[in-house]
């Protein structure tokens, strides 16, 4: 039975996981690596400890299949979108440490840029919002800051590249620069309606076109391995960005089909089909994936802190000792007593894109418990969701019907009952919940022929539970009012 090997690089872990063609994994492993936070508002990633860790979990996944590469029909990549990585040409080094999507040091840059009117220019072109989470001013950052960066760019001597850019190059031994259009589509340096490297922005950020990776289609094979890596080649043959691989792997194939993943953020994305739709609600535009045929299109709503909140609340106020334990302690209350939490600890995201907001708690008072603070928690993950679909419809997105969840959080109960009482639609949790490794997987494995379509997958998409709403429209109206307030 075909076998295909499934990357997906997050933002706090690597993981990798081995499907059949059933759709089973037949092998995993995962592996955290550091975040390091060098000043306030800056995250960083050492971009090789990310390759040394993914490489192992491809490795280990293989092993725990009992599986050699010589029997994977392809890999798949997913990975962290936006962080962006500059590399030798020559050794592969990385001159300077990845600068991560939620890294906020370019704000300044960013708000002289729209100070000069650029914003509409650059969302017309990008389908995006000129903020420090895209590549195009990380980038333009370690060109201006890494000494002798720009004359050694300028000379072809580097690379740029997100995460799937960095890992492709190391995986065909520094032989294949590439990435693909959903991944391109967040550097704002890429035309989402041409589907080409944009010579207006990348000169109004100050790129040299010598460090961009040529781009190939999400789907089919963009090349092999080099057999040193896992001891024979694979071909290489999907490419996705997280969300754009969730989205996938939820079976979102059809218009009017929504995810929203609860990792470190929460991503929501409603395919818009073949047509890009303009958000007048502050969403993002995105390129979904593509493969035979024209490109698939989304809407987006990106939200910095999702389940990262539960790490906050674990890590940094010692509330809970692990995430699991936050649908006990915020169920222990009906409520949550009036505290409001407003999530902007690295800046908000969508619809607000004010990246020098700061995490808020209202509503204290000495009655307030550590309960209190966890449900308020959980709700300002499910009203932010709720902030995005309601952007979507007002962008005359086709009406939500039911959401599909995925991520870590997704597994809360409590959570997920929020969320369907908060939207009104039933949420809906599948069996397979890492379903950005599963999207991969898909995509790569269309890319070989291991599924002949995306209805073959749909058939293979099952569901764990369906939360219906059960909120009562005074309480949710005043519950939203309240948020809205914060
Ligand atoms: O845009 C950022 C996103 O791709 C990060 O996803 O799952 O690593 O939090 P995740």
């Amino acid at each position: 039975m075909a076998h295909v090997l499934a990357l997906d690089q997050g933002t706090t872990s690597s993981r990798a996981m081995v499907f059949d063609a059933e759709g089973r994994v037949c092998g995993h492993a995962q592996l955290e690596f550091a975040q390091h936070f060098p000043q306030p508002g800056w995250v960083e990633h050492d971009a090789h400890e990310i390759l040394q860790s993914q490489f192992d979990c491809a490795r280990a996944a293989l092993e725990n299949a009992k599986l050699t590469a010589s029997e994977i029909a392809a890999i798949g990549i997913a990975n962290q979108r936006e962080t962006t990585v500059l590399w030798s040409r020559s050794d592969g080094r990385a001159v300077a440490p990845a600068i991560v999507w939620q890294d906020r040091r370019t704000a300044d840059r960013c708000e002289t840029l729209r100070a000069r009117g650029w914003s509409e220019d650059v969302r017309a072109r990008t389908g995006l919002e000129l903020d420090p989470y895209f590549s195009a001013t990380k980038l333009a950052w370690l060109l201006d800051h890494v000494p002798g960066a720009r004359e050694r760019a300028e000379r072809g001597e580097l690379a740029f590249g997100t995460i799937d850019s960095w890992l492709i190059w190391h995986l065909t031994g520094g032989r294949l620069h590439l990435t693909d259009p959903g991944n391109a589509a967040r550097t704002l340096l890429f035309d989402i309606h041409s589907r080409t490297w944009d010579e207006g922005l990348l000169e109004g950020f100050g790129i040299p076109a010598s460090v961009l990776p040529r781009v190939v289609d999400s789907i089919g094979v963009c090349g092999e391995t080099d057999p040193d890596v896992f001891g024979a080649s694979i071909p290489i043959a999907g490419i996705g960005g997280d969300q754009q691989a969730a989205t996938f792997g939820q079976c979102c194939f059809a218009p009017g089909m929504a995810k929203n993943t609860y990792g470190t953020g929460c991503f929501l994305l409603m395919n818009t089909g073949t047509e890009a739709v303009v958000s007048t609600h502050r969403l993002l535009t995105t390129i979904g994936w593509s493969g035979d045929g024209p490109p698939i299109y989304a809407l987006e709503g990106s939200v910095f802190m999702g389940g990262a909140i539960v790490q906050w609340l674990r890590d940094s106020l010692g509330l809970i000792k692990d995430s699991a334990d936050i649908e006990t302690l915020a169920g222990s209350v009906p409520d949550s007593g009036g505290v409001v939490m407003i999530p902007g600890f690295t800046g908000l995201g969508a619809p607000y894109w004010d990246p020098n907001a700061r995490g808020t708690l209202l509503g204290l008072t000495r009655g307030t418990g550590a309960a209190h603070v966890a449900r308020a928690a959980l709700e300002a993950i499910a009203m932010q969701t709720l902030d995005l679909v309601e952007a979507m419809q007002l962008d005359g997105a086709s009406p939500l019907c039911e959401l599909r969840v995925d991520g870590g959080a997704a597994a809360n109960d409590l959570l997920m009952q929020m969320q369907a009482d908060l939207l009104g639609v039933p949420v809906v949790r599948p069996k397979m919940l890492e379903t950005t490794t599963l999207g991969a997987a898909y995509l790569a494995g269309l890319g070989v022929g291991v599924w002949p379509d995306t209805d073959a997958l749909s058939r293979q998409w099952q569901v764990d539970r369906v939360f219906e709403p059960g909120l009562a429209e005074d309480r949710r109206l005043a519950r939203r009012t309240a948020w809205a307030h914060g």
